[in-house]
């Protein structure tokens, strides 16, 4: 009993009336209930009460000289949180109760006042407050959850993506340090490359995937000798059959790592022609990854277009006119005419 009594001294009621006879009546039912009571005379009144106090429950009057107690409790609903209130009232009128419960009233209590119907009405409110308060907490946690959750996984998923391209562009620059005459190749492949996907459309994923491919689709050249690879002049037959071998060199050194992105197959089909005339597969058409076709043609563009160790650069009007000739042939024609747009129309330079 004596617990009892100490937990329900916590909760703190205003009491607003103007008649005094009634504040009295209902203080002393619920200072005997065990709550801390406080009382005032007006709205006016109220309001400096409820500064600097801390209520569970505002008991007001509805009829009182000056301000009415429904608009003291719109404003109190409207400044504090968590105050649960009751309306008193000399009218058992529905339409008014009606007009209560839209605002947020839990109850209201006709006069003359009953002690019981005055402490049921206060037990049940408070009760209804206590547990809309545990429910709100309990939604505000979870949604904090879940929002923390999120927070961490999203950022776990920014570290592994940046630790994924770091890989990526240090073997990037591994291929580029034993073959400098297509130093950069690869960065101005994968840059090409990831425009027209831009341009195509492609989702994000798709444009990250044929962007870092891109990065290291000649990784496989890494098996090739490097006077082979560096040679002036023409290739014999069989220099040229090992530099054949490179996109599955580099399929068979990235087909076990888990990308994001289909990267190993990307490198595999690099050399794949839309009409099956590539290697080393010689599949055609939409058996070759979109990505890849892009990469090949961005490949092509970006090859003709600089210097080799056997020519100097022909020129981008070379290069463009080589794959606009050969769309629809040995080139996926909407990935062409993107490309052949994207450095006439777009301004797009290496
Ligand atoms: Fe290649």
């Amino acid at each position: 009993m004596m617990q009892a009594n100490q937990t329900k001294n916590r909760k703190s009621i205003l009491i607003v009336d103007d008649e005094e006879s009634i504040r009295q009546v209902m203080q002393n039912i619920l200072e005997m209930e065990g709550y801390h009571i406080e009382t005032a005379s007006s709205a006016d009144d109220a309001r400096v009460r409820l500064e600097g106090n801390s209520f569970q429950l505002i008991l007001s009057d509805i009829n009182m000289p000056g301000e009415s107690g429904l608009d003291l409790v719109r404003y109190v609903f409207d400044k504090y949180d968590n105050i649960a209130a009751i309306m008193v009232t000399a009218v058992d009128d529905p339409s008014l109760a009606e007009a209560m419960f839209e605002i947020g009233v839990y109850d209201y209590i006709t006069k003359p006042i009953s002690r019981s119907s005055v402490i049921i009405s206060v037990k049940n409110a408070l009760h209804r407050r206590e547990l809309e308060l545990s429910n709100k907490n309990y939604r505000d946690g979870l949604e904090k959850m879940v929002t923390d959750r999120t927070t961490s996984l999203q950022s776990l998923m920014h570290q592994l993506r940046e630790t994924i391209d770091g890989v990526i562009q240090t073997i990037a620059l591994t291929v580029e340090t034993r073959d400098p005459y297509t130093a950069g190749h690869q960065r101005r492949v994968a840059n090409l490359a990831r425009a027209i996907a831009v341009e195509m459309k492609l989702s994000n994923e798709s444009v990250e995937g044929t962007y870092l491919a891109g990065l290291i689709h000649d990784l496989g050249k890494i098996s090739i000798p490097a006077e082979i690879l560096s040679k002036p002049g023409r290739l014999t037959v069989n220099e040229f059959n090992l530099i054949k071998d490179h996109p599955r060199t580099g399929f068979d050194i990235l087909k076990d790592i888990k990308f994001p992105w289909p990267i190993a197959n990307l490198v595999l089909q690099h050399h794949e022609r839309y009409d099956g005339s590539g290697y080393p597969n010689g599949i055609s058409k939409d058996d070759i990854l979109l990505e890849a076709r892009i990469i090949s043609v961005a490949d092509v563009v970006e090859a003709i277009a600089s210097h080799r160790p056997y020519r100097p650069s022909l020129g981008i009007d070379i290069a463009l006119e080589e794959i606009s000739k050969n769309a629809g042939i040995t080139y996926d024609p909407d990935v062409t005419k993107i490309c052949i747009e994207l450095f006439k129309k777009k301004g797009f330079t290496f």
